[in-house]
């Protein structure tokens, strides 16, 4: 069976009689909590999991609780990570694994998800995958990222722990980085702007694959204290252009922008003048992709077969194709708070 998918949220809930038929008995009887069960993400990795015959608990805000489809093997567990690992325990006791997909400021990446481990400490769970989906963070140290270091900060929670940690580590998703808030596509000026030589390989995962995978590593005991790197598509931005030109039909100028030196110091300036996150931790993440301490290592995706994640020429053709269009809308300081 084949999970990948570029549909995206509209893509459909997996059908009971497919179900039905789990991988194994021991999938089977694995029950997962998902965290952020309504996000982009999180919703994916619900119906990925259903789909692989596991028992599901979402856990979601009161304020959400509408935004769940309804399913057999899929129960609802209202709570918000603020609540405290006291009002988190009766969400966790009986589950095998955690998957966090939240997203938030360093109340809920750092302060939510550790009530949320001590919480599974307690209810004696073997795994967590902490919301971490990004591009290898740990390749590099504090203070490149302000969204890397708070889960940076979060994963020293894991030392002494006796629920063990697995990290998922997948790469840009195009979603986000073909979109206004990268600045590499400018539909607009018709440009396609690089920092560096554009010749080192990035790593790009769509958010339906990333969720495929997560699915496959959440029920793989043996990712138990590992950081499993996988991924859609490695490709050079050169080769990227030449893809969006493949798929778009136009040509789109390639602008050259700087050394990646030069877009560390563009990082440094806008961190001064800036008035909302967004406008500089997307070239953040540049950094460390340009120079290469984010790239992926040792990727895994020989692991699980049957996911077969989108080619970017193949996002480009489906839901990717949207890029190519001006936004209705400029951003706005609220569109972007935390996310990459
Ligand atoms: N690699 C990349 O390029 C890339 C790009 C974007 C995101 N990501 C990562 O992917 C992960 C998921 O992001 P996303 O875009 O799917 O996020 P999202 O769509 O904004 O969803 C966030 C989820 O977190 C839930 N949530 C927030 N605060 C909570 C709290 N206090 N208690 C319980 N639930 C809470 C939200 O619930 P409500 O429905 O109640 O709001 C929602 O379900 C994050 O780790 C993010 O950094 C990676």
């Amino acid at each position: 069976m084949t999970f990948a998918s570029a549909t995206g949220a509209q893509q459909a809930f997996p059908d009971p009689v497919e179900t039905s038929r789990g991988p194994d008995e021991e999938t089977m009887m694995t029950t997962v909590l998902v965290a952020g069960a309504t996000g982009s993400l999180g919703s994916l990795v619900v119906r990925n999991l259903l789909a692989r015959g596991a028992d599901v608990r979402a856990l979601v805000r009161e304020s959400s609780v509408d935004k769940l489809p309804a399913h057999p093997r899929l129960a609802t567990c209202v709570g918000d990570l603020t609540d405290g690992a006291d009002a988190l325990q009766q969400h966790v006791d009986g589950v095998e694994v955690v998957v966090s997909a939240v997203q938030g400021g360093p109340e809920v990446i750092i302060d939510g998800q550790r009530e949320l481990l001590r919480a599974a400490e307690r209810a004696g769970v073997a795994r967590m995958i902490p919301s971490d989906f990004s591009i290898n963070l740990h390749g590099y140290g504090y203070g490149v990222n302000v969204l890397s270091d708070l889960r940076r900060v979060f994963s020293e929670s894991f030392a002494g722990s006796a629920v063990a940690r697995t990290s998922v580590a997948v790469g840009a998703f195009p979603e986000y980085f073909l979109g206004a808030v990268h600045e590499v596509l400018d539909p607009a000026a018709g440009t396609f702007s690089v920092w560096g030589d554009g010749t080192r390989p990035v790593d790009i995962t769509t958010i339906p694959d990333t969720a495929a995978f997560t699915a496959a590593i959440a029920l793989d005991p043996a990712t138990a204290g590992r950081d499993v790197h996988v991924v859609g598509q490695q490709l050079t931005m050169l080769e990227l252009r030449d893809e969006v030109e493949a798929a778009s039909g136009r040509r789109w100028e390639l602008v050259r922008r700087g050394t990646v030196q030069d877009l560390r110091a563009e990082v440094a300036r806008r961190q001064f003048t800036a008035s909302a996150l967004f406008e500089y931790v997307a070239l953040q993440y540049q950094v460390a992709m340009y120079d290469g301490t984010g790239s992926l290592r040792d990727v895994r995706n020989e692991d699980y077969p049957d996911v077969t994640p989108t080619s970017v020429s193949a996002y480009l053709a489906g839901p990717g194709a949207a890029h190519f269009r001006e936004p209705a809308a400029p951003l706005r300081r609220d569109d972007w708070p935390t996310a990459v």
